[in-house]
């Protein structure tokens, strides 16, 4: 259990008004947590202080090679008043499986989890709670000895950030337009990919820019072997009905283990799908819909929540979801996920905590 010492806004900022569109990551709250990790002691002076700057060395390790990670998770108003949060254990562990993969000393998952708690209790009245919006709850640790040399950083800063959001797709629950990325890669087994570092994330950025181009929200990568097998699309996972199959890319060692995919993975099989986490090539998909087997595409994740997608480009060709409109099982798991995160549909156990 953390000790958490508190400075609260000496100002506090203007909350957004009513009718604000909560852009994406634009906007943040009063205050941010703090934690500083040395060898001799450990993860130490938890601390919820006024949201700023950081002070840090020009050379601190994270400038230079990139030592960091991220999570993204979010808190929502109920109705009656609650503040709820999605299983935000499994945030703290995958950020935990990030540390073990890129060298930084793990946090106990009580702790990280008391940590985010906290904080949002603390910004309550920052939560919107107008439909489609919610606090999205930014943690992420660097690395900050100030050295030049390439070896793990000897300390780091664990920091949580909150911002007030809307959908993260412009496009909102209509769907998305899809680009199939066949000369950049995001990650190769053996590498990141499944961790939730900032590293796959600045890998992702040159095919994004060519994609938003040509006029695609965003980049299906294929596996960077064969070039052939779909893994995820630029923040979210994906999944694909073909008849009556659901098909996921199995978490092969360059997908990122999304809580959001899991989730869905759990509703439908409680739902009685057959869903299979497996290997499916991009041309499989293209001939699925040529064929009019290809019923569904949709995205998954904390930020996209369920995100359908209407139009998939892979070099010339171009195919049509479902008429380029919301299929009916990609709504479905909108609906209970949104109803289940803002606590109006029962959760199946432990997947909601309330602040
Ligand atoms: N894949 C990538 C690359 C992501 O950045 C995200 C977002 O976190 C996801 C998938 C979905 O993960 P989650 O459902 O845990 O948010
Ligand atoms: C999230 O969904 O939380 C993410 O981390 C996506 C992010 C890259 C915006």
């Amino acid at each position: 259990m953390l000790n958490i010492r508190i400075e609260k806004a000496p100002a506090p900022k203007l909350l957004p008004e009513a009718d604000n569109p909560l852009i994406f990551g634009t906007i943040f709250t009063d205050h941010m947590f703090i934690m500083d990790y040395t060898e001799d002691n450990g993860w130490h002076d938890p601390r919820i202080i006024p949201y700023g700057p950081v002070p840090l060395e020009p050379s601190a390790m994270v400038f230079h090679y990139g030592q960091e990670l991220f999570e993204g998770l979010k808190a929502y108003k109920a109705g009656d008043g609650r503040i709820l949060l999605f299983r935000p254990e499994l945030n703290a562990k995958r950020s935990n499986d990030t540390c073990e993969r890129i060298c930084i000393p793990t946090i106990p998952v009580p702790d990280y989890v008391q940590a985010v708690k906290e904080l949002v209790a603390i910004d309550a009245d920052w939560i919107p709670d107008r439909p489609g919006t919610s606090l999205y709850i930014r943690p992420f640790i660097i690395a900050t000895d100030p050295f030049l040399g390439v070896r793990p950083s000897a300390s780091y800063k664990f920091i949580i950030i909150l911002s007030p959001v809307g959908a993260y797709y412009p496009e909102g629950l209509n769907p998305v337009k899809i680009w199939v990325e066949e000369e950049y890669v995001r990650a190769v087994r053996g590498g990141l990919g499944e961790a939730k570092a900032g590293a796959n994330y600045v890998a992702s950025l040159k095919a994004q820019i060519k994609a938003k181009e040509a006029g695609y929200s965003q980049v299906l990568w294929l596996d960077g072997i064969e070039r052939k097998y779909v893994e995820e699309v630029g923040a979210m996972n994906i999944f694909f009905k073909i008849n009556e199959e659901i098909i996921t890319p199995a978490l092969c060692g360059s997908i990122l283990p999304g809580i959001t995919r899991r989730s869905c993975i759990e509703l439908c099989k409680l739902w009685g799908y057959d869903v299979s986490e497996r290997q499916i090539s991009a041309d499989e998909i293209i001939s699925a819909a040529k064929s009019g087997t290809l019923k569904e595409i949709w995205g998954t994740g904390t930020a996209a929540v369920i995100s359908p997608v209407g139009l998939l480009k892979k070099g010339e060709t171009e195919v049509e979801i479902g008429n380029g409109g919301i299929g009916e099982l990609t709504q479905r798991l909108y609906d209970t996920l949104t109803g289940i995160q803002l606590g109006k549909i029962e959760a199946p156990a432990d997947w909601v905590e309330v602040v």
